[in-house]
Parts: C-alpha cells; structure tokens; sequence
C-alpha cells in the first residue's frame, strides 16, 4: 500500500527535495524550492510502499471576503508527482487523501490556477475529472507579469487601513514565516511588495539551445542598460510579489505611478523582478504591460465538490499570487 497523508515534520526534507526538481521549460528549466519548515498550508503528500516520496499537494484556508462576510474559502496548488512515478494513477490516490482532509474539514469552495499550455493537467483535473473528485469550473484568466525592476523614487508607509471587501480580497495578511514587506499608496491605489526570499526560491536549473552561448552577450546588453540579467545555472532569479492589491479599477494613471513606485521600491531591495498578477480584462493590465516584463498566463477555476451547487457566473476572483 502507498502511504497518503498530511505530511510531518519529518517528511520536510524529502518534500522540499521533490518540490524543487526542475520544471522542464523551452530554452529554461526552472527550479521553484520551498521550505515547508514553517508554511501555514496544509502539506498532503504521498510516499510509495517501495518508501520513495513520490506526490506533494498544497491545501490553505484563508479568511476572505464573499458578499460582504468574512469566509474560509480554499486555494489548493503545488501538485506536482515526482517526474519518474508520473503515470502510476497516484492522482487517485492523492484526490482521496484531499477528500478525506477536506470532509475533515470542509469549505463551500476552492480556488486553483492550470498555467495555460499544461495540457495534461487540464486533461487529467478538468476535462476527465473522475466521480469523487472534485470539479473545475473555469472562472477567467489569470495574468503574471515579471516586470523588471528600475530605479525610481519611492515612499513606503504604515499598511492602509483594512476596509477593502472586494470579493475573495482576503480579510487579514498575516505575515509568512521570514516575510519582509513594504506597503506603497498613491492616489487610491495600494498594496504591498512581499519578499519571500527566505522561503522561496526560484532557480535556473539549465538552460537550453542557443540561450545556453547567446547568455555572455544577452547579459553584456542587459548590463549596459542596468537591466536585469540571466542568472548562471544554479544561481537564484531575484524577485518578489506583490500583495494586497487594491484599488477601485478606475485610475489608471495612478496605477502607473504607483507600479514606477513600487519597481523601484524593489530595485533599491536588490531584487531584479517584480511579479504581479491581474486577470484578464482588469483595466490596469494595458498599463502595466507598458513596462517591461515577460507575460505568464494561468486559467483560474473555483472548484467545488459535488452535493455543492455550481457556481454562478462571476468575474475572475481576486488571487493573491505569493499563496499560488
Ligand atoms: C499532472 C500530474 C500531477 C499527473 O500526475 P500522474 O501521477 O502522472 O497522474 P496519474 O498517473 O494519476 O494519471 C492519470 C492518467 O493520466 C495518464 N498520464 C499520466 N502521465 C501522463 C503523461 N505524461 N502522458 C500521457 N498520459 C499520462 C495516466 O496514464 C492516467 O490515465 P488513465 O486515467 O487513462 O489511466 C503530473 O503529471 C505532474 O506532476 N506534472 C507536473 C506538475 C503539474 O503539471 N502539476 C499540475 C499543476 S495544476
């Protein structure tokens, strides 16, 4: 028998081994290490009987708002079984582990995000999700921007007052194990930039093609235009998120102001990118897309189990990027 369960401190090592194997990319493969040391998800993880660990899944419960009122909504993320046991039907396994946790426990909903391109994954948790496991319902587009960073002055201030109860806008911010943050406002939009660096590490594990020769003189250009650079193999990309975005939707030149602000609030931090995420169709996107940046794309769906009424339409929910 394989071994399902929420994971334990001793299981931490071997996690954080299984969670940082390369993802394999076109011309970069990258690494995304976590320390599940101190991490305030739920950890369900699955070992083979033979003792490998061989599945990891995250499950988080925080207080948002919904309608007005404080709700425990879920985000379910970090699946991922180990390269070389994919295809051993361990999903089953894992989505029984995740039904038992969550009739321990149960919330009306949860929120996950595929990024696009992930066929597999749409296949296997959307398209032929079997009977037991829960069902994706997909709910809007999910924009990441890693905006290069540049110089630009900057104000940071004391956390704005908390009244903003936009739908699925968390309730709280508690701040993540190790978490620096710094809070920016300008004309009515607000938010945070968050450096997880301390728990969190993207790496380029290899590069691939003519990037692996072209890297030298890539980085010659980008250093003469203090632009951020491709990191050796191995090393770290620099970079942190921003949180607790919020605004009203209607100032976009404020927006723009307040992204200068905030790109340099993370340059002079050392870091070199600045990930943000907005859906698809947010007014705000045009502008930020005006600063340099590479676009990732993810499909957002609210995910329910059965005896759960399928949701309504709605737009898009607000993510909070760094719990993805
Ligand atoms: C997506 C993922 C979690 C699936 O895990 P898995 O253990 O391979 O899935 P299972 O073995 O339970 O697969 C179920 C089905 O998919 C098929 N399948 C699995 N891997 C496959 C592959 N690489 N190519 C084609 N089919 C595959 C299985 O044969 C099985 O088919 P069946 O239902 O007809 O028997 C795994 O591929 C993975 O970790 N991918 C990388 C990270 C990722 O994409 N995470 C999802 C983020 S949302």
């Amino acid at each position: 028998m394989n071994d399902f369960r929420l994971a334990l401190p001793e299981d931490v090592a071997e996690l954080e081994a299984l969670s940082a194997l390369p993802v394999p990319g076109g011309w970069i493969d990258l690494s995304y290490a976590r320390s599940f040391g101190h991490c305030r998800e739920q950890v369900l993880r699955g070992r083979l009987k033979t003792g490998e660990m061989a599945a990891i899944a995250l499950r988080s419960l925080p207080l948002l708002w919904r309608r007005g009122q404080a709700r425990r909504i879920g985000y379910l993320g970090g699946l991922r079984v180990h390269p070389r046991l994919q295809g051993r039907n361990l999903l089953a396994e894992g989505f029984a582990l995740l039904r038992r946790v969550h009739e321990a426990d149960p919330v009306e909903e949860y929120l996950a995000t595929i990024v696009e391109g992930n066929h597999l994954a749409e296949r296997l948790l959307v398209e032929r999700a079997r009977p037991g496991w829960p069902k994706f319902f997909p709910s809007g587009v999910l924009c990441t921007l890693a905006l290069e960073t540049k110089p630009c002055a900057f104000s940071a201030g004391p956390p704005p007052s908390w009244s903003h109860t936009q739908d699925y806008f968390p309730c709280e911010a508690p701040l993540e194990f190790g978490e620096r943050r710094w809070w920016l406002e300008h004309q009515g939009v607000a938010g945070c930039l968050r450096d997880l660096s301390q728990t969190r590490h993207t790496r380029v594990a290899a590069y691939h093609g003519p990037l692996r020769w072209l890297r030298t003189s890539y980085n010659l250009w980008q250093r003469l235009w203090r632009r951020p650079q491709l990191p050796s193999p191995g090393a770290r990309l620099k970079g942190g998120y921003v949180g607790f975005f919020r605004s009203d939707g209607l100032r976009p030149q404020a927006f723009g102001g307040w992204l200068r602000s905030m790109l340099g609030l993370a340059h002079s931090l050392g870091l070199d990118w600045l990930y943000l995420g907005l859906a698809e169709g947010d007014a705000y996107l045009p502008v930020a897309r005006r600063f340099r940046h590479r676009l990732y794309r993810s499909r957002i769906f609210r995910v329910r189990y059965q005896g759960q009424p399928e949701p309504l339409p709605e737009g898009p929910p607000y993510l909070e990027l760094a719990w993805l």
